[in-house]
């Protein structure tokens, strides 16, 4: 049997959230502001984050992509599932994830965005790993993780299951 060991309540999340909402909010003030949610993994994250910010013009946008396969390891290829629906251009575009593990994904995306040309592109991500805090430029960070920590909930699978829990516990297989 799998083991689930909480780190982080639902209650310190809508902490982190609460504030990353208020750092946003005073980032942007006065803007337009496009969220991009990326699937699956943030939906539940971006739902809480967008009723956490302040600000009179807020977009959200789904892109889905998918890079980790069934493996606890990032596979390092990176695939579109769902493209955005609306251009993103001239807009101030603020990418919104669950977790930066090895930045594949990240890089990857910024990559993909930077050609549809949004007046600016940043990050904010509810988890980063220690490693990938220093390497990658990251915005606005929840939480930042140690290296060897495999965690689930609150959006955060394994193989696809335990994205419902309300908290975010780690796993042992
Ligand atoms: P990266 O491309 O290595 O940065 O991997 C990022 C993606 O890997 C995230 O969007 C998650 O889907 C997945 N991932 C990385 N670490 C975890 C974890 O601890 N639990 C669940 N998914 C994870
Ligand atoms: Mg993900």
């Amino acid at each position: 049997m799998a083991h689930i060991e909480p780190i982080l309540s639902a209650h310190e999340i809508a902490g982190i959230v609460e504030r990353l909402g208020k750092e946003i909010s005073q980032a942007y003030a006065g803007k337009r502001l496009v969220l991009i949610s990326v699937l699956n993994g943030s939906f539940m994250f971006a739902a809480d984050l967008a009723r956490a910010i302040d600000l009179e013009h807020v977009r959200i946008e789904f892109l889905g992509i998918s890079s980790y396969g069934d493996e606890y390891k990032s596979s390092g290829v990176c695939e579109v599932t769902k493209d955005l629906a609306k251009p993103i251009e001239d807009e101030h575009v603020l990418i919104v994830e669950d977790i930066i593990d090895s930045g594949t994904t990240l890089t990857y995306l910024l990559e993909m965005l930077a050609v549809k040309k949004p007046r600016s592109l940043k990050v904010c991500t509810l988890l980063a790993r220690v490693s990938t805090h220093l390497r990658v430029g990251i915005d606005f960070v929840g939480k930042v993780l140690g290296n060897d920590v495999f965690v689930v909930g609150y959006g955060l699978d394994n193989k696809g299951l335990l994205r419902n829990l309300a908290y975010i516990g780690e796993y042992h297989p």
